[in-house]
């Protein structure tokens, strides 16, 4: 179970499932620092294993989770499933190193969604060159077919509206006090 930043929240609930049916589950959880570290004592219980790796080396190991992976790989042999989630390079990158090893890999898509019914094309990704939609085909999908850099370029779209709304403090809906973008 391999957690990028905030995909630790996803991450957990699924790794916890899998040890409970009986799987040896070994997570793998990255941040860009020590601050970003969230749940480590929850993936530990959800856990056989927990590795922890951080990009600028201020918590337990330098590297990024990639680097643990293969690392993993490399002395404890292939596992039989990798599950990925996090931010789209991270997620590409895991694919890229598992394709290497030929290990089945699953990743977790979060694409700008509209309507959430499979109508608006909102969520629209190429899985096997075929037009899958991220809301009512996923999230899930197989991380070897997933067109990666579509998915990136996709993911950009709205930059400049994201930055305009950070930059005011909020999207401007006046949501009452309840809406948190
Ligand atoms: S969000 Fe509209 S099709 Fe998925």
């Amino acid at each position: 179970m391999v957690a990028g930043g905030v995909g630790v929240a996803p991450v957990f609930p699924i790794a916890r499932d899998m040890k409970a049916a009986g799987n040896h589950v070994v997570g793998i959880m990255g941040a860009r620092n020590k601050e970003l570290i969230f749940w480590e004592e929850r993936m530990k219980d959800a856990c056989h294993e927990l590795l922890v790796t951080t990009d600028d080396g201020s918590y337990v190991r330098k590297g990024f989770v990639t680097d643990v992976l293969r690392e993993y790989i490399e002395s404890a042999g292939k596992p039989d499933l990798v599950m990925a989630i996090g931010p789209l390079p991270m997620m590409r990158a895991v694919a890229n190193l598992t394709k290497e090893y030929e290990i089945k890999t699953m990743v977790s898509l979060n694409s700008i969604m509209v309507d959430g019914t499979g109508m608006c094309g909102a969520c629209r990704v190429t899985v096997g060159g075929e037009t899958r939609f991220v809301c009512v085909d996923g999230p899930e999908f197989d991380g070897h077919l997933v067109d990666f850099e579509e998915q990136l370029m996709r993911s950009r779209k709205y930059k400049s509206e994201e930055q305009h709304a950070l930059n005011r403090g909020g999207c401007g809906c006046g949501g009452g006090g309840k809406c948190h973008g």
